[in-house]
């Protein structure tokens, strides 16, 4: 199941990168206390399992450790790539179901939402300040979008990495659990907290306004969608946290495989049951090959069977917790509420060093 990501790149930060990542999470594992976790998603859908595997369980490990953490919904996000909001209302009173089905504790961990959060957003200009047109042109997502996307790139998209500086510094978090396309977003990150330091904290050069914020990289298993391309809210092909286990069972029957019925696990050679496999392990916390060496001449019939029984029994909980939750949706508000009203605090006391660092405190 351990996907080197090293291996897949000759890149020497991302070697730097992951002994770094290793390094922190020694240090977490001693004390947590000196590190302070932001995560986001777009709320442009619903969760889906891929998340799960992805970032969902690091979530909660990570809070388990007793990490402090601040979990944002990225409302304002939607919109930089698209015309209308869309179901978002809905989508966000889903994830706050997600969250908290998984094993999010909102008493340990803050989620909010950008919209409501006025002081982060206020952050956005004199970080815009600090940052010029060809670096937002030259981030990787920006240029994928600028390259691939037959819509004009709206101000908003060209400046996110921005935006994302600021959900990450309004809270003065030190430490971001990204994937490594998310690399070169923190590097702009830590450009503007050195920035700011550098035009207006030279009074107290000890103390810097901002953290130097690390990524937390973490061997992240690929899992594609069920027509064996990538696992996307935008092709439909996911199984979602909150999805029953007849859909479910369905949505796996649908699955491509191949002709061979001898199962293995070659996620070059046979990409779509390789899938199935690495699907079954990561729900039953088994390695792949080991899963595909038990189901031996199983055949397709025999993967999806064993696919769907793991895939429903291990979110079946979750499942359960998720329709509780949603049965009562102002409980869920309050709860975003509560941490809105955290993250306002929070934010207004950032707000307030960066103005009376930029003597603007009037
Ligand atoms: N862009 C992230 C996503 O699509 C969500 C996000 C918003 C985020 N702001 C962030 C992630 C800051 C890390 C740090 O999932």
């Amino acid at each position: 199941m351990t996907i080197d990501i090293a291996e897949t790149t000759s890149d020497a930060s991302l070697t730097k990168s992951l002994e770094r990542s290793a390094e922190i999470e020694r240090q977490i594992a001693v004390d947590p206390s000196g590190f302070r976790i932001l995560t986001g998603d777009r709320p442009t859908g619903r969760l889906h399992i891929g998340h799960y595997f992805g970032s969902l369980s690091n979530r909660v490990r990570l809070q388990g450790l007793g990490v402090t953490s601040f979990l944002l919904i990225a409302d304002y996000q939607v919109i930089y790539d698209r015309d209308g909001v869309g179901e978002l209302k809905d989508n966000v009173l889903n994830c706050l179901a997600d969250y908290l089905a998984i094993g999010i504790d909102p008493a340990q961990t803050t989620i909010f939402a950008h919209s409501n959060v006025p002081a982060l957003n206020q952050l956005v200009l004199p970080f815009l300040a600090l940052t010029t047109d060809s670096e937002l042109r030259r981030n990787p997502t920006v240029k994928d979008e600028l390259a691939s996307s037959n819509r004009p790139m709206s101000g908003l998209m060209l400046t996110f990495p921005v935006h994302q500086a600021a959900d990450i510094l309004f809270c003065k978090a030190n430490l971001v659990p990204v994937g490594k396309d998310q690399l070169p977003h923190l590097e702009l990150t830590r450009q503007i907290a050195r920035r700011f330091d550098e035009r207006y904290g030279r009074a107290n050069p000890k103390q810097p306004v901002f953290p130097q914020a690390d990524a937390l990289l973490s061997e992240v298993p690929l899992l594609l969608g069920m027509d064996g391309s990538k696992m996307s809210k935008s092709k439909g092909n996911t199984i979602e946290l909150g999805m029953d286990a007849d859909t479910t069972a369905k949505l796996i029957k649908r699955a491509k495989t191949d002709a061979d019925s001898h199962i293995s696990y070659d996620p070059e050679a046979r990409p779509e049951v390789s899938n199935l496999v690495l699907l079954a392990a990561l729900c039953l916390g088994r390695s792949p090959e080991d899963v595909a060496e038990e189901l031996g001449d199983a055949g397709g019939g025999g993967l999806k069977k064993l696919v769907t029984e793991a895939v429903n029994e291990t979110f079946a909980p979750v499942r359960a917790r998720r329709t509780e939750l949603l049965a009562d949706p102002g409980a869920l508000w309050g709860i975003l509420h509560e941490g809105n009203a955290r993250a306002n605090e929070v934010a207004d006391a950032t707000l307030k060093d960066v103005l009376t660092a930029m003597k603007m405190d009037y």
